[in-house]
Order: structure tokens, then sequence, then C-alpha cells
């Protein structure tokens, strides 16, 4: 095992030769390296938290980065890498908690199956005490160690512990999967000081919802609500849900304190699109429900990485949540709002043709589309194009389907056709506000992130295209009447 600076000076040196032209303008991503999952997203000295699965020599462990708004990152040191025998094989997942002033991170410490040992997962922690730049891990490692669950849960399958406070006590759960099957299921333990914790029980199963639970991130919201969200793997494909062979789901409901159970009132999957997992969600600087993403998926290969460009992968918009009637709406967040300024509106109508207007080409840009569809049958945008190949998000009002076509683009994604990645199409049932279709749609250097702008759908697709491909097209059958206002990053 090498120390952390090896790590960070491996960051560094790889930093010098990344392909800057590929890296979005303001969709989060590291300085260098291949990253995955947010951690440890949380607010702490009055910035934003956000640490990230970093993998540098094939080794794994927490980069750091802190912000305002969620937009414009200040990068700090690498915080943990393995450098323990419970650790060896990796910094995986966790959240993070203030204590007594002190930032305190909660990971699982990765140990690798060998002849002699099966996997085995374990909960760490680390605390900082010089503001939350700087991290130590504790003697008393590992504090959540498998040996405390009891029943049927994996030791192998169980990590990525998120933890939060209520009255004097904190709380962890932690995604595990059943001995007996391959199942998911959440498990909750609690604690008075972060070191010593007592295993409290399944706080929530569902055989329906797939195998290994990934990432559980849980929210408080208010009296009657928390928000759990979790990644699972393998959720059967149903309707227009769960097309990747990883999802992210959230779950509404309640945490019973008294029993340890969670009872959801909705479950649904939180972005329809190709890329998108292992989400986190914090209360944000002014106490909204905040929600970040890795904007990718495993088992696929995207043009960063070969050749490696210096970096590979960036996370979703950050997204403020609201909660209404038990809907999960999502938005871009406040930071984002502010970080755009809108530069152009223009109302036109598109007649069985397809039109394309200088004025809203660009890869880097946010675009709100009203489509009015009153006397159309289908509305389609079409960006990264020009040429052959290019990005379809398209409506069709007879089905109420709302489709996002990557196959198209000139590098596409590969992936296993299980999958359906190489297919590139993701679709998602929309309702139309009257006759009218809103959309907003952000576009940077090769992500496609949409909302309606009603905040019932979102969906988040890579699309990777040559530079030149900026152009940015409407077509409909028969006739829709648009405004499109066209913002640009400040
Ligand atoms: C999810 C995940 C986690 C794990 C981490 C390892 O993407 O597989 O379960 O902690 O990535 O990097």
């Amino acid at each position: 095992m090498k120390p952390l600076q090896h790590y960070q000076n491996v960051q560094n040196e790889m930093k010098t030769w990344v392909d800057e032209s590929m890296r979005p303008r303001y969709h989060f991503t590291a300085p260098a390296g291949f990253i995955n999952d947010p951690n440890g997203f949380t607010v702490y000295n009055g910035k934003y938290q956000l640490f990230y699965q970093a993998r540098y020599e094939n080794c794994v462990g927490w980069g750091h980065a802190e912000s305002a708004d969620l937009v414009h990152f200040t990068h700090l040191p690498l915080a943990i890498f393995p450098g323990e025998e419970y650790d060896k094989d990796g910094c995986w997942s966790g959240g993070a908690i203030e204590k007594e002033g002190k930032l305190y991170l909660l990971y699982t410490g990765q140990n690798n199956a060998t002849d002699l040992k099966p996997q085995r997962e374990a909960q760490c922690l680390a605390y900082s005490t010089d503001g939350g730049v700087t991290f130590t891990k504790v003697k008393e490692n590992p504090v959540i160690p498998p040996e405390l669950l009891t029943g049927d849960a994996s030791h192998a399958d169980f990590r990525d512990p998120s933890v939060w406070k209520r009255g004097e006590n904190y709380y962890a759960v932690v995604g595990n999967s059943k001995n007996s099957a391959w199942k998911g299921q959440a498990q909750l333990f609690t604690s008075s000081d972060l070191i010593t914790w007592k295993y409290v029980g399944v706080m929530y199963e569902n055989p329906n919802l797939g195998a290994m639970w990934e990432c559980p991130s849980f929210c408080p919201v208010d009296e009657n609500t928390d928000l759990l969200v979790m990644s699972p793997i393998e959720v059967p494909v149903s309707g227009h849900d769960y097309h990747n062979s990883r999802s992210t789901v959230y779950l509404i409901g309640k945490l019973n304190y008294e029993t340890g159970k969670f009872t959801p009132r909705k479950i649904g999957e939180i972005d329809h699109g190709k890329d998108f997992y292992a989400a986190q969600v914090t209360r944000g600087i002014d106490g909204t429900p905040t929600l970040i993403a890795w904007m990718a998926n495993w088992e696929r290969e995207y043009k960063t990485e070969r050749p490696f460009v210096g970096f590979a992968n960036n996370f979703t918009l950050p997204r403020r949540l609201e909660i209404k009637k038990d809907e999960l709406l999502q938005f871009p967040a406040q930071g984002v709002e502010n970080a755009f300024r809108r530069t152009k509106v223009k109302t036109f109508t598109v007649n069985g043709e397809t039109k394309a207007d200088a004025d809203f080409f660009g890869s880097v840009q946010r675009l709100k589309i009203k489509a009015d569809m009153q006397n159309a049958t289908a509305f389609t945008l079409k960006v990264f194009a020009g040429g052959e190949t290019e990005t379809t998000l398209s409506y069709d009002k007879i089905t109420g389907v709302f489709t996002v076509d990557n196959s198209k683009s000139d590098y596409p994604t590969k992936g296993e056709d299980r999958e359906r990645v190489r297919e590139g199409i993701r679709t998602v049932p929309v309702a139309l506000n009257g006759n009218t279709l809103a959309l907003d749609v952000f576009l940077d250097v090769n992500t496609v992130e949409v909302f309606t702008q009603d905040g019932k759908v979102a969906m988040s697709t890579m699309s990777f295209n040559r530079p030149e491909k900026t152009q940015v097209l409407f077509s409909a059958e028969g006739e829709v009447k648009l405004q499109v206002e066209k913002y640009e990053f400040q």
C-alpha cells in the first residue's frame, strides 16, 4: 500500500495531460482520473462538501471538492486512500457528517477475496481536525464490522453507509444483500459517538427491487417524510422503468425509529436516462433536499476511457428536490439557475419540416422549450446534430411517450446488449400541460440532461460527438408552435 501523497502525485501529474476539450464546463469533474460515485455529500463550514470515488493505478479512494453553489468547485487534496489492512482493497463509498465541529467520513473498507478468505466489507471512520482538509482514520476501525449483522445477511456485499443524526443519536443505513438469495436489503445501525455502533436490524427489504442495494442515501425531509434513495443491481425491466442493469430508485416514506423499519409510500426510478447511478441526497445550505449522481454506469465504456483522455466521468447537475403529495419533483438547483443568463428568446412555428436556427446552435448551453402541440402529433429536438449523426429528444403525442435516442452519436457508448446501451434509447411517459410540452435541456460538451419543466421527469445521457457537431434542429409532424429560450453559462 502506498501513501496518500503517492495518489495525489498521480492525480497532479495526470492533470497536466487531460484533454480539456472533452471536459464538461458546468458538470462536476475531478481534476483527473476515473471517478464514480459521489460520496460524503454534505454541508460543512457553510459549504457543500463533495467527495467522489477516485481511481488511480487501480486503487480506489476518496477525492474531495468544496463549493458554495455546487457549480463552481474548489478541488481539495485527496481525502482517504487504502492504507490499512481493513481497507487495503479500496476506500469505497459512504457518507459524511459533522460532529462537535469536526467532519467525519463513514466509508466502506474493502477486502477482496483470497484463496483463504471470502470478500469482506466493513464500515470505517475517518475525521478531520483541520476544517475538512486532511483526514485521519480512527484506531477503532472498522467501526461497523459485518460481524455485527445477525440473520440472513451477506458479509461480502455490505457497503456504502449513509449517516445522519436524530436527537442525540447517529444512524447509518448500509447497503446489503441476503445470504440465501441475491436480494437486496438495507441495514440500520445506531451510535451515540460514531465509534461504537449497535445493529438495529433490517430497515427495509423488497424482493421485487433487485439484488445488492448499493449506495443507500437517507434524507429526513419533514415530520411525516423521509427520502431514501439507493442503487439496486438488476431490477427487472418493467414498462419504461429499470432499463439499466443498475438502477437508482427513490423511496418516499417514513422511518419508524421505535421499530427501526422504513415504510415506503411511493417507489420509483429517479432518472430515466441511460447514464445515471449512485445518487446521494443531502439537505442543502438552505435546507432544501438536494441530489447529485454519477452521470454514467458500470459495465460500459465511454469515449473518454479508451483511449484514456486523462479523466473519465462527471456528475449530474445538482438537483433541488420537492416532494409534493408523495411525488418526487426534480429541478436544477438554485446554483445552476444563478449560473446561466438568458441571451435569446424566440417564438416560431415548425410545420412538417426540420428547422435550423443558428441562434440556438451550441454544445454548451441551456434551452428552455415550450412546444404547443395542439395541431401536431410529434415534436423532435435534435442536438449535437449536423450531418449523419445526432442525438434526438422527441415526443409522440399519440403514445404520450418522450424518448431520448443516442444511438446515432459519433462515438456510441460500448456496453452489453441486454442493457440497450448500444441502442442508446430510453423512454418515459410524459403528460402534456394542456397541449404544451415544456422541456429544460442542458447540453454540456458531451452530456444531455433534460428535465420536464414541471419537474416530473429527468433523463441523463452521455453523448460523445465530434466537436463541430453543434447544430440544434427542431422538427414536427403537424404544426408545433415553439417558444425557445437560450441560456448561456456564465
Ligand atoms: C457503486 C459502487 C459502490 C462501491 C463503489 C466502489 O457504484 O459499486 O457500491 O462502494 O462503487 O467504487
